[in-house]
């Protein structure tokens, strides 16, 4: 299938996983709205980026989804496809944990990420067409200790998505789950120890790597669905 003239709402789009996949599409003539808290980054990226509208704010705020299709149909006339994508890692011991950390992590994991969903699936829905796609993670399938609350962010998007695409099977649109093993962005910017040496992990992939699997997912023909597309370093012992 053709991308060239979809539009496209990426959350997390300042960087990351958010942006290559936003530059990915952008490669392919889609027009974006990219959202993140940055707005200078948001801005820089929209001066760079051919049709790219940008919207700045908190992912967790409620009227966000709204105004992010909003801003889509006022600029580019339509949405193709909408990719919740805004996440943060939370994780520690029993002892260390810091509960309002974890909170707000719940927050945007997935509070935010299912309004957003929401959101375009009742969008799509009445459509008739659209493709929603969500991060998850390789965590959101197996879980590995004190990363407990972080997996159960990700096993929440993964049982949504799995909720929606059979949902919305036979009204044309399309829903799809990302799960990235260990990939190399700011989400760990916290992280006293890198994750790669915390894991064991030779070579983390790069948010490229994962923007391959968004495009892979979108790109194919309107009776194919590709449901859970997981990316994983080839070192990753997971
Ligand atoms: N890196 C990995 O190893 C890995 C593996 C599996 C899954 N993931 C998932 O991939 C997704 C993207 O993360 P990333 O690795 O690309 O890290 P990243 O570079 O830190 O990107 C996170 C994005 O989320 C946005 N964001 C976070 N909190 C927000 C808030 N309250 N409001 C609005 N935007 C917010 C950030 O924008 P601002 O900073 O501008 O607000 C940024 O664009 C997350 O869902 C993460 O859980 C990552």
């Amino acid at each position: 299938m053709t991308l060239e003239g979809k539009v496209a709402i990426v959350t997390g789009g300042t960087s990351g996983i958010g942006l290559a996949s936003a530059e990915a599409l952008s490669a392919r003539g889609v027009k974006l709205v990219l959202h993140g808290r940055r707005r200078e980054v948001l801005e820089q990226h929209a001066a760079r980026l051919p049709d790219c509208a940008v919207l700045a704010g908190d992912i967790a705020d409620p009227a966000t989804p709204e105004a992010l299709f909003a801003l889509a149909i006022e600029r580019f006339g339509r949405v193709d496809i909408a990719f919740a994508n805004a996440g943060l890692i939370h994780t520690g011991p029993i002892e260390a944990i810091d509960l309002d950390a974890l909170s707000e992590m719940i927050r945007v994991n997935v509070d935010a990420a299912f309004r957003f969903a929401y959101t375009a699936a009742k969008r799509f829905k009445a459509q008739g067409s659209g493709h929603l796609l969500m991060t998850g993670s390789v965590l959101g399938t197996k879980v590995r200790p004190n990363a407990g609350g972080y997996c159960a962010t990700k096993y929440a998007v993964e049982a949504l998505c799995e909720g929606l695409r059979m949902e919305l099977a036979g009204h044309g649109v399309k829903v799809s789950v990302v799960e990235p093993g260990l990939v190399r962005t700011d989400l760990h910017r916290d992280h006293e120890v890198r994750p790669e040496v915390v894991q064991n992990v030779p070579e983390p992939l790069l948010p490229d790597d994962v923007a391959r699997a968004v495009v892979f997912a979108v790109e194919q023909p309107a009776h194919v669905l590709v449901p859970r597309v997981m990316v994983l370093p080839a070192g990753q012992p997971v």
